[in-house]
């Protein structure tokens, strides 16, 4: 009984010491339980962040989803960098300084490498939009040049061999350039709106201001004669329009080129000599021509050219309808009045004029049936004169 009485005192006696004892092992343990997941947490987020660094530092990207696919993996706001940020409110007060310091490292070295496979994307799309000089270029098909072109131009380098220059003018003139200083008489069909386009104009009341498209590029010629002194030596090319019906024969605007010589002693001899010269450039050597008289107001005397057939040489067929003769231009001794209109003294000076049409004379080196397809800019008509 004494020894259970003696244990008993002790008990008592170290009770508060055991209770004290119990408590301080549980403190002990607790600490080291906390001390443990601390350091657990720690080597697991510094882990972490070490295993991102590297995954970070080797990431590549082929093309520029690949790419904004490695920002949402490790940048967004849902990113595994992001995952880390929250996780760092669990991270021991002692050891925040150092998982921090890491933490942005980790952030700021995925933002650099994003930012420099970036840059290499810029510039890898930069070099593809730059042309590469040294390719082989792909083939370009190449246009080509209009029928009515080339043979504007074979004409305007014919004349230039013997000293005709290029005249210019306006395709909206008024009636006195037009007709008025052309001799035309007031009541001329020409000046009818049935044969002219008009601008603007008086119903009935002929004035030299009327405006109209030109009819023909002789208007250039009183524009050169009224301010050019003579020697005059030009060629008029240019578009020129007559309210006619569009058909395979005829068309509201046609071109010419329209020549004036103006000089001391000017003959006929001299207008016959150079069109013949035209005619054996356009068309051959061996290409004849001749006048028919006619009538122009603005030339006098006035005369048709042919030329001996081109198709069937001058021994007749159906082109030249069997008369071996095709018509091609018009022509004359410029007429004196329209000298004086133009301020040139007619005792003085004389002169030649001649015009021809350009779709006319396409016609007669291609042959070309149907006038309208010259302005309807089929390309399979227009390829027929790559080889010209
Ligand atoms: N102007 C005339 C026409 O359009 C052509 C021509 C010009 C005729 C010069 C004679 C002299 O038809």
């Amino acid at each position: 009984m004494q020894e259970i009485e003696i244990l008993y005192d002790l008990v008592k006696n170290y009770l508060h010491f055991s209770i004290f004892f119990i408590i301080f092992v549980c403190f002990l343990c607790e600490s080291a339980f906390y001390c443990f997941v601390n350091i657990y947490t720690f080597m697991s987020i510094s882990e972490r962040i070490s295993g991102l660094l590297s995954q970070i530092e080797s990431m590549s990207a082929a093309n520029a989803e690949e790419l904004e696919a490695l920002r949402i993996k490790y940048l967004s706001k849902k990113g595994e960098i992001a995952a880390l940020f929250s996780e760092f409110r669990n991270v021991p007060n002692e050891q925040k300084k150092e998982v921090g310091a890491q933490l942005n490292a980790l952030k700021d070295k995925a933002t650099e490498r994003m930012n420099c496979l970036k840059d290499q994307f810029e510039q890898a799309t930069q070099l593809q939009d730059k042309p590469d000089l040294t390719r082989t270029p792909d083939p370009i098909a190449l246009g080509t040049r209009h029928p009515l072109s080339l043979v504007r131009e074979e004409i305007i380098d014919i004349f230039a061999r013997i000293g005709f220059v290029v005249a210019d003018g306006p395709e909206v003139e008024d009636d006195q350039h037009v007709f008025g200083m052309l001799n035309f008489a007031p009541e001329h069909p020409a000046r009818d709106m049935q044969d002219t386009f008009f601008i603007e104009k008086e119903q009935g009341v002929q004035k030299p201001t009327d405006i109209l498209l030109r009819t023909h590029t002789s208007s250039v010629q009183t524009r050169v004669m009224t301010q050019q002194k003579p020697p005059i030596r030009v060629l008029c090319p240019g578009r020129v329009y007559r309210n006619e019906a569009i058909s395979a024969r005829a068309h509201c605007f046609f071109h010419q080129i329209e020549g004036l010589y103006i000089d001391k002693n000017v003959s006929f001899a001299d207008l016959r000599e150079v069109l013949l010269y035209l005619a054996k450039e356009l068309f051959g050597q061996e290409t004849k021509i001749r006048l028919r008289p006619s009538y122009f107001p603005f030339t006098e005397p006035s005369a048709e050219m042919d030329i001996s057939c081109n198709i069937c040489g001058g021994t007749g067929c159906s082109f030249c309808k069997g008369t071996g003769w095709v018509e091609i231009l018009g022509c004359g001794m410029v007429d004196p009045n329209v000298l004086e209109s133009c301020g040139i003294d007619s005792k003085v000076y004389s002169g030649y004029a001649f015009g021809l049409g350009v779709e006319r004379v396409t016609n007669l080196k291609y042959r070309v049936k149907d006038l309208r397809l010259f302005s309807e800019n089929d390309v399979r008509f227009l390829r027929q004169f790559e080889s010209c």
